[in-house]
């Protein structure tokens, strides 16, 4: 009996872990909210309708390819402007007073719509 009731403790405290491994929606550090209004101030006038090639925030058949570069490279390139094959995306969105920070929850925004 001993045994049984150190089994189903074992076991709930095993499932008290497994719940708090799920992958939270925002990386640790970054504020959703930030994203939120960095994103509908800066980014959203190409990436809301796809102006200029833009990938549309929510259409995750366009954001395919660039996910699988990874979060880290998205924010890179988010950063510093990239042209890839669907246009050009000038640096900070071509908002240069925007901090590392603020691109970084904004990209995180756009992504988590799409994951
Ligand atoms: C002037 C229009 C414009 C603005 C404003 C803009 N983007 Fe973009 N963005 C683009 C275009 C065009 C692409 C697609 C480039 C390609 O894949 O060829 C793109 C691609 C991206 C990508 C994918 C990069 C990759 O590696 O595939 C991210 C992430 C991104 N933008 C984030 C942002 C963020 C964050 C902002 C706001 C700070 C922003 N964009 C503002 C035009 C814009």
């Amino acid at each position: 009996m001993k045994q049984l009731t150190l089994c189903i403790l074992f076991t709930c405290a095993l499932a008290l872990l497994a719940g708090c491994d799920k992958p939270s929606p925002t990386a640790p550090g970054v504020d959703p909210a930030l994203g939120e209004s960095v994103y509908t101030q800066r980014c959203g006038s190409c990436h809301e309708r796809g102006m200029a090639g833009a990938p549309r925030t929510g259409a995750a058949d366009e954001w395919k390819t660039a996910l699988e570069r990874g979060i880290d490279t998205l924010i890179a390139n988010a950063i510093n402007g990239y042209r890839g094959e669907r246009g050009f995306m000038p640096a900070r969105g071509g908002h240069a007073a925007l901090t590392d920070a603020e691109v970084t929850a904004a990209v995180h925004y756009m992504v988590n719509k799409v994951r």
